[in-house]
């Protein structure tokens, strides 16, 4: 879909079908007014006959029957006016998006920022309105042999005068590259496991690099052994598909920037290896490299958006399978850090392979690393699909992020992180084990990681927000893409641009 501005009136502006917004218990806006004297004031009548309050979600789909250049209205609610924020803008704009592709519009138009934003906030609530219509009607075709034939091509985003469209462009710029940043993520994630091998990945990094200009160098199985990635290699040897270290390197900043590292989980399908899973919805686990595709679309936005910051990510990638020279429980692991991980279970494999990027991370004296990982179940049942986890050793950093996510609609949760975290990973015969007692999974899982940073250092838990079993707002069943807009957004705070 393409997102475009143009100046114009929505009375008077012909389309195929025109979204507006409403507030619950408020008077409509002066554009919904303006199309309605135009209808005669079937509008209004619509409203009240339809019982219309302008609640969160609610829709009223009108054809104008040709009295106004626009072929239909779509009235759809904004929720409570003081609780309004960007998130609001983006579900309405997702709501009236997909009720339009339904009517079988191509091109579709709005005045929702304008309509209610003031100067000041005309670039965000473009930005949400672009996110919101671009996820909504995001569709995963590639191995379907028959394609949807029709859809939204273009939204068009109208502006009073030329000083709002200027406004409102910024934000469809912005929007739109995170909003295929999303995508191209929910791309990768929904892909199998036998087509989104680490190879895969690995190419697709090195496609991002240099469409963009970007530095992509990708380590293969002897490289990985010959720099001692030992967490990696130990999930690794149970797979024949070769493993790949991705480092991708955006170094526009300036001279004396210290770089963000973000790291993402890359296991491109989780058996669980000798510590095998059950069957029962193993399929979903083609989706636990969501992290390390959220950060290759993080990376992929900054590129877009030419940021003047710099930015290295990394994604161990590998898959976890129980083969005949797979690791075996009480095996012991020395990853990059020198730290050495008895692996109690096999199945914990996310924290062995975000160990060695984690300590490639010191490489480049970060300002600060954030990794992204479906790391454990236990956070998914601490906080179900609706927040990630958050944990951090710097509270500016923290605060920083659960801004970033809160703006968002990428909900960020701050979970513990304790001294007794690290006593229950002690190891008999290692420095650590890779489990610790069945409570608090998600923290020992983040203690774990911990043991192999130094500096300041947040690590999300997207277990539980990275992949979807439902259609909800804007976001699809399959991979989420969570992640890549809030991960930009911390960026815009955190290197000031
Ligand atoms: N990839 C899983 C975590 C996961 C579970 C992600 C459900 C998404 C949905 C991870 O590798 C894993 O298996 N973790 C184990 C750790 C346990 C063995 C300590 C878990 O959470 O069960
Ligand atoms: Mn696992
Ligand atoms: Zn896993």
């Amino acid at each position: 879909m393409k997102v475009v501005t143009k100046t114009g009136s929505p009375e008077s502006f012909a389309t195929e079908g025109f979204v507006a917004g409403v507030f619950a218990d408020e008077e409509p806006d002066s554009s919904v007014l303006k199309m309605d004297k135009e209808m005669g004031g079937h509008l209004l009548a619509a409203i009240e006959n339809e019982k219309f309050r302008g609640e969160p979600g609610q829709l009223l789909l009108i054809n104008t029957l040709g009295v106004v250049p626009a072929g239909r209205v779509a009235l759809v609610g904004l929720g409570e006016k003081d609780k309004a924020d960007e998130e609001s803008f983006r579900r309405a704009m997702a709501v009236g998006a997909l009720s339009m592709r339904k009517a079988g519009a191509t091109r579709i138009t709005t005045s929702l920022p304008t309509a209610f934003g003031d100067k000041d906030s005309y670039e965000l609530l473009a930005q949400a309105v672009t996110e919101g219509a671009i996820l909504a009607t995001y569709r995963f075709e590639r191995l379907k042999s028959e394609k949807s034939k029709t859809g939204i091509n273009t939204l068009t985003l109208l502006a009073p005068d030329n000083k709002s469209r200027k406004e409102l462009t910024k934000g469809v710029l912005r929007g739109t590259a995170v909003s295929e940043a999303t995508t191209f993520a929910r791309d990768l994630i929904n892909l199998p496991g036998n087509y989104a091998t680490p190879t895969i990945l690995g190419a697709e990094a090195k496609k991002i690099a240099k469409q963009y200009g970007a530095k992509c160098t990708v380590f293969g199985p002897a490289e990985i052994a010959k720099k001692k990635m030992g967490g990696l290699m130990a999930v690794a040897q149970g797979s024949k598909e070769p493993a790949r270290f991705i480092i991708l390197e955006w170094m526009k900043g300036p001279k004396n920037q210290q770089p963000v590292v973000l790291v993402g989980k890359g296991l491109t399908f989780d058996t669980g290896g000798i510590s095998i899973k059950p069957s029962a919805n193993m399929e979903e686990m083609k989706s636990d490299m969501s992290g390390g595709a959220a950060v290759m679309g993080v990376m992929k936005a900054v590129a877009e958006l030419k940021m003047k910051i710099n930015l290295v990510c990394l994604v161990p990638s590998t898959e976890n399978m129980p083969g005949s020279a797979a690791v075996k429980p009480g095996d012991v692991a020395i990853g990059l850090s020198g730290v050495s991980m008895e692996i109690i279970n096999t199945d914990a494999e996310g924290r062995l392979i975000l160990s060695d990027a984690l300590a490639y991370a010191g490489n480049y004296k970060p300002d600060c690393v954030v990794d992204v990982a479906t790391l454990t179940g236990a956070c998914m049942i601490a906080l179900g699909r609706h927040a990630s986890g958050l944990f951090s050793n710097d509270d500016v950093l923290a605060d920083q992020l659960s801004e970033s996510g809160l703006e968002t609609g990428e909900l960020l949760w701050p979970l513990p992180l304790l001294p007794e975290h690290d006593e229950d990973i002690a190891s008999l015969v290692a420095d650590i084990k890779n489990v610790g007692p069945r409570w608090g999974g998600a923290s020992t899982a983040a203690a774990f990681l911990q043991k192999h940073v130094k500096g300041k250092w947040a690590h999300l838990d997207i277990a539980g927000t990275a992949f979807s079993d439902k259609n909800k707002h804007y976001t699809r069943r399959g991979g989420v893409g969570v992640g890549v807009r809030s991960l930009v957004r911390f960026l815009e705070k955190r290197m000031g641009v």
